[in-house]
């Protein structure tokens, strides 16, 4: 560890991971106290029920209050929420697994989709970029399924408004074996010595950049293998070097922790937690899971997403819904924030300068309008099209 003389840590190295420290901060509890919107706690994670908050998120203080618990607990405590009953209704759920396994079977007849980074092929069925995927065809299905106030509440919780949706599908066959222990993108994508080219103060930033969830699609007993956890252990300044070294390693599979999840549930976790998906031990349940990557407005997402074709199949779709009054406000809201870019920049400011702000309008804000509005599709197709005119020019 190499300090300046004000204490500063600069870099972190091998020598700066200590794994008696470590257990001393893993090994702490959650009280009840911590979390004083929960219903309950889990080993150490804490459990809301979504049935009872739902109203809170519909009350700006009341919302206020429970966002400020959550991004304490990602930030500074346990790491890690679990939202019980996130969807009031399976039958989106459903919906959208219905889909998710169509798209595998036609991704595996065409042998795309190959490759995961954590599992031998074959064990698992992965559906990289599930967001796009699901959103063009289906995309009432997905406005339905990403109009969902509690989930837009967990990522603007820790990453603010603006944020970028992304999702992977994880499908572990019975037998499917578990992953080892590590931390996520951006610095948990990378080896101990690429990490350890970025200052230390990077590595605190990293966390903030991202936010991990969980949709489960069917009931994941711990047989199953829901995701291995070790809260608090994001409290962990060397964490994404530690993650790597074996003692470190062994050490999260003595005192990790797996919370069952029933369908309809979701977990969400800063992306700095040591965590590893778990071994699937049942003989027949397929445990099927929507991965949720969340970015920040601030940094660069995993994925590549292609948000104007998508915001395009979106927008008749939650015109139609708002006109029935399927859905509420924060529900279109919500479907807008997971599909459409949220944030103005990178642009070019000669050819898209700001008007009448700091910062030109992003495609979300012209989607809200549009919904506003009551605009046709073709006018905001030409609308996108001539804003990533200007953005590219
Ligand atoms: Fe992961």
């Amino acid at each position: 560890m190499v300090k300046s003389e004000l204490g500063h840590v600069g870099y972190f190295d091998r020598e700066s991971c200590d794994l008696d420290e470590f257990k001393v901060l893993t090994s702490q509890n959650l009280t009840a106290g911590d979390v004083p919107h929960a219903a309950g706690i889990e080993k150490n994670v804490p459990l809301y029920d979504m049935e009872s908050l739902r109203p809170a998120l519909e009350d700006p203080e009341r919302r206020r209050a429970l966002l400020a618990e959550w991004g304490r607990v990602f930030r500074s405590s346990a790491g890690v929420i679990a939202l019980k009953r996130a969807y009031a209704d399976t039958s989106v759920i459903d919906r959208a697994s219905e889909i998710f396994r169509r798209i595998i079977v036609e991704e595996r007849e065409s042998a795309a989709g190959k490759g995961d980074h954590f599992a031998a092929a074959g064990a698992n069925d992965r559906i990289w970029n599930s967001l796009q995927k699901q959103c063009v065809k289906d995309p009432e299905g997905f406005a339905l399924y990403f109009g969902n106030a509690s989930l837009a509440a967990a990522a603007e919780a820790w990453l603010g408004p603006n944020y970028q949706m992304t999702a992977q599908v994880n499908q572990v066959r019975p037998g499917g074996k578990a992953q080892t222990a590590h931390r996520d993108y951006h610095l948990g994508f990378m080896s101990a010595e690429e990490a350890m080219r970025y200052p230390a103060h990077a590595h605190e930033v990293t966390a903030t950049l991202t936010l991990q969830g969980a949709v489960a699609h069917v009931d994941m007993a711990v047989e199953s293998g829901p995701t291995k956890l070790l809260p608090f252990s994001q409290l962990y300044g060397p964490g994404y070097v530690a993650f790597h070294d074996e003692g470190f390693r062994d050490w999260f599979e003595e005192a990790h922790v797996q919370v069952p999840l029933e369908k309809g549930d979701a977990v969400f976790f800063n992306p700095a937690v040591f965590h590893a998906g778990g071994e699937n031990r049942t003989a027949d349940v397929e445990r099927l899971v929507n991965l949720l990557q969340v970015s920040s407005a601030f940094g660069r997402s995993l994925e590549a997403v292609d948000r104007r074709t998508m915001a395009q199949a979106l927008l008749p779709e939650l015109v139609k819904l708002k006109q029935g009054g399927a859905m509420g406000v924060t529900d279109l809201d919500a479907a807008i924030a997971a599909c459409a870019e949220g944030y103005p920049f990178p642009t070019n400011l000669d050819t898209d300068p700001p008007v009448g702000g700091l910062a030109p309008p992003s495609m979300a804000a012209f989607m809200r309008q549009a919904l506003q509005e009551g605009w046709t599709a073709a006018q905001f197709a030409r609308t996108l099209a001539d804003q990533q005119a200007r953005q590219a020019a």
